[in-house]
Formats: C-alpha cells, structure tokens, sequence
C-alpha cells in the first residue's frame, strides 16, 4: 500500500502516541509552533488514570468520570476511554515504560480529587509527563520528520477538503505544507488566562484553524480551573499537584483554618470546580492560601519536581505551607469529533485537548486527560491505516494585502479573559468583554493568508477568536454546570441537561 502523508500539528502527548503508530508505513511530520520541549503533556504532573488495580473496575472509573463531568459527558465516549484505556496503558507498560513500582516491583498507583480508588500511574514520583515524552522522543528518534518553530496559520482547503496547512516561521515566512491527513494535536487554550499551569504556547490554536476552515467546535465555555498554581507573580505558574492533596495535603487560609471543612463531603479531594470556586471565595475576602503539606511523609521523594519548584521560587516548603490559588487548567470543549478523531472536515482531524469528544463533560476528571491522549491517538491510527492517498492540485498562493489591523497585547487579553470569562461569570462581566473584544481587528474567515501580517499578529489573531468563541458560549449558557458558573444562574438548569454549545462558520454565517 502506497506510504500516506501525515501532518500532525502539535507535539503533545497525543502527537506522539500517533507519530509511534504510523511511522512504519507512513511518513509522518510534526510541526510545531514551539520546540518539541514545550507543551502542556510535559508540564503533566498527576499521572494517567485507569482502572488497572486488582480491585479496581472500569465501571468505577466510568462513574466517576461521569460525575466529575456532571453528566454533560457522552456514555459512549467514557466507555471507550476506560475500556480502552486499560489496554491501552498495560500496552505502554510492556513495552517499557517505567512507571514508579515499590521494592517488590508493583505499581504505585495514586489518588486524586473525585476518584472513588487509587488509579493514577505515575512515573518520576511528580514528573509523568515529562516521563511520557522523552520515552516517545526516544522511540521515535529518527523516524518521523519534526520541523519546529511553525505557528499553524490556517488550513488548505480545496473542494471542502482539508489538502494541508499553511505556517508561519519565526522570520514571518509562510510555508505551505500538503498531506493526505492533517491533524491538530495543538492543545488546549489554558494559557489565554493569566493564572494557569499551561504551557505559554496553548492558546487554542487548532480550535481557531479548524472554526475558520468550516468545522465545528463545542462545550468551550467549559474550562477547568485546578485549584493549586504556586502563588507567585510569575506570567505562567508552575502546578502542585492535586496528588499532593492525594498524599494528604490540606487547603487552609493564613489562620490555619481548613477551609474545605464542611465545604463537600469529599473536603479536599472534591471535584476541582468545586474546591476552585471555594478558594475563589476566600481570596476575595483577602484571606491567603496554603497547602499544608505536615502530613506527607517522604514528600521530597513523592514530588521532587514540586520540591525544586519550590525551592527556585524561595519557598521553603520544609515548613509545611505552600502558598496556592486556582489556575487555568484544562479546556473541555474544542474541535468536535467523533470517537476516531475526525471532524467534519474530510481529511481533518483532532486529537488531545484541542478535541472535543466529549469524553469530559463539563469538568474533566484529574490525569483522564494524558489517557484521552493517547486513547484517541490510538484510535485515530487504526481509522488512518484503513484510508488512503488524496491527490493535489497546485495550491494558489494568495495575493496578500495590506490592512491595518487593532490588536490589544496579550497580558491585558489574559487578565480580561481570568476577569470576565473565568471561575466565576456573569451576564455584566461577559457583556464587557464582547464590548472589549469588538474593540479589535479580527479576521473570522479562512482568509488571514490574504493579508501581511507578522507571526505576531497571526497569533493574536487566534487568540482574539478563541477568547470571542469562549465568550459566547459562556454568555450563553444560562445556568451552572461544572466548571461553568454563572453567579446570575447558580443553578443547573433541566433546559441545558445534555445540551452542547457548538459554533461553526459556514457560507450562511455562523451556526449555533
Ligand atoms: C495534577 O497533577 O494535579 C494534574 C493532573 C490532571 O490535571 O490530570
């Protein structure tokens, strides 16, 4: 069979999975707007979850993915990530990924908020994902084409296929690279806040690319704030992991008041949207926050990477307290696809946090997402190992124009994203943002090619769309609903039960 052309765009945990399962008989490139060092995968602290202890049970794992997610998620979609998932994880254990064992070489498998079992592997004690990624760099050395530095401009289109995608260099240089089969494993969009645990480069990217070529993306207002970032000024904030409350940790203000006493039955290990907006709640009243870590024994060999993150940052974690507060996480919501990573878009795909399979619902499960990633990369293999080559036309270069265009600088998108589009929304803060946003240039077509602009302004571009998309959808939803809270609709409402907000431009406009 004739080798097909893969463009995977991202170099997350799913780009790799992907890369390792097609290389053999495809030729399969990642372009990446960053280095291969820099994605949220790497920056994975907690682990991967699955339901792979003795006593464990996949439907456990089911319904707590369930209940996390309020329901909003899709049975069908779960089913597969913890079905499948267990396979999926045991595969990469054999073939030797090293896992963190005890002395008699079983598995430790941590706990984390919302989980009914300790299911979460882990590797380097703190360090899974960066674990993770050097293991597929090393598998995949020398095997696939990796071109750094390429920020995804926008999609090739050619008779409502997708035929490629257009970049952009650090030297504003456009290149156009065609394939049978384009992926965005681009991530998520965390990093539009300006408290989050992201990677500088996921800002949504892939969701902006695919809406503009014509595909469809949902659940956006849905994103998971994590409730403990290092509290420090730094632009990007370093995690300490919920597995730190797993080991025992306790969230108390400056008084040593446990201020998840009482809070849900589940106190600190509460599902995150819950102990978020609880914090939230706290440091508005102008109360500071600590994780107290007195109980955890061992706590230098369980998280070295949170110890040295402490250290650089001159906290000296040896006296118990680490200062905290709630971050951009996680987005749910993303590129629509099906259960094998396609879009509606032949020949375009999503994987990883830019996708929406809904496998999440409205808040995701802590470390379902590092097995999202490698389930659907997984799957979406099989589906590519059955299709074929596409032919290509010349594709037209544009004529570009010149035009001016109004952007803001990307700290005052951030804080007006965390202010108006964050742990807690309503209708006044929402409105102030559109009324912001429509104060800026932005292209919604798949035209931005047409224009001059710098690598700089194609990123803002981007940005702007993401944040105008989020926006919407959050003005829209009319009731409460995991990580989605409007103080103006406290409440879930039975009118939005099992209801998706999707957006998709088309030759009519857009389509809600
Ligand atoms: C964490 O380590 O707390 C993050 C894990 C996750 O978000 O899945």
């Amino acid at each position: 069979m004739k080798r097909q052309k893969i463009i995977i765009v991202g170099s997350g945990l799913a780009a790799y999975v992907l890369a390792s399962k097609l290389w053999q008989h495809n030729d399969v490139t990642i372009l990446t707007k960053n280095t291969t060092q820099h994605s949220n995968s790497i920056r994975a602290q907690g682990g991967i979850a699955a339901a792979i202890a003795a006593k464990d049970q996949w439907q456990l794992h089911v319904e707590d993915t369930l209940k996390a997610g309020v329901f909003h998620n899709h049975q069908k979609a779960v089913e597969t990530l913890v079905k499948e998932g267990k396979q999926v994880v045991t595969n990469l254990l054999q073939q030797g990924f090293l896992a963190d064992r005890d002395h008699h070489g079983e598995l430790l498998l941590g706990r984390e908020g919302a989980h009914s079992e300790r299911r979460i592997i882990h590797a380097g004690g703190d360090q899974t994902g960066k674990y993770l990624i050097y293991f597929y760099q090393q598998l995949l050395q020398g095997k696939i084409a990796i071109i750094e530095g390429q920020l995804a401009v926008e999609c090739v289109m050619e008779g409502g296929e997708c035929k490629g995608i257009m970049t952009m260099g650090h030297d504003n240089q456009l290149h156009t690279y065609t394939a049978d089969h384009i992926v965005l494993a681009t991530g998520g969009f965390g990093a539009l806040y300006d408290t989050t645990s992201n990677d500088p480069s996921a800002t949504g990217d892939g969701i902006a690319i695919a809406y503009r070529a014509g595909a469809k993306v949902s659940d956006l207002e849905f994103v998971q704030f994590h409730p403990t970032m290092l509290a420090t000024q730094a632009p990007y904030n370093d995690l300490i992991s919920e597995a730190v409350r797993g080991e025992g940790a306790i969230l108390v203000d400056q008084n040593d008041r446990e201020i998840m006493k009482g809070a849900h039955p589940l106190e600190n290990l509460a599902p995150r949207d819950i102990v978020a907006r609880v914090m939230m709640t706290e440091l508005t009243k102008g109360h500071q926050l600590y994780l107290d870590i007195h109980q955890i024994k061992n706590f230098q060999t369980k998280f070295p990477f949170i110890k040295s993150v402490c250290e650089k940052n001159n906290i000296d974690w040896q006296q118990g307290l680490i200062p905290v507060k709630p971050g951009a996480h996680f987005t749910m919501g993303g590129v629509e696809t099906d259960l094998r990573g396609r879009t509606n878009i032949p020949r375009l795909y999503a994987i990883g946090e830019v996708a929406c399979t809904h496998v999440h619902g409205a808040n995701r499960l802590a470390s379902n997402s590092l097995l999202e990633g490698m389930v659907f990369a997984t799957r979406l293999a099989d589906y590519l190992t059955t299709q074929s080559s596409v032919s290509f036309s010349n594709i037209p270069v544009n004529q570009r124009l010149h035009h001016t265009f109004h952007h803001p600088d990307l700290d005052r998108l951030r804080k007006q994203m965390t202010n108006h589009v964050g742990i807690n929304r309503s209708e006044s803060g929402l409105k102030q943002m559109t009324e912001w946003l429509e104060k800026f240039t932005l292209i919604q077509e798949n035209h931005l090619t047409s224009y001059v602009l710098s690598r700089g302004q194609i990123q803002m571009q981007h940005h702007l769309l993401v944040a105008q998309l989020v926006t919407k959808a959050a003005r829209k939803r009319l009731e409460s609903r995991g990580a989605h809270y409007r103080v103006d609709y406290p409440f879930k409402s039975e009118q939005w039960r099992n209801k998706s907000i999707t957006f998709q431009l088309t030759k009519q406009g857009v389509t809600v």
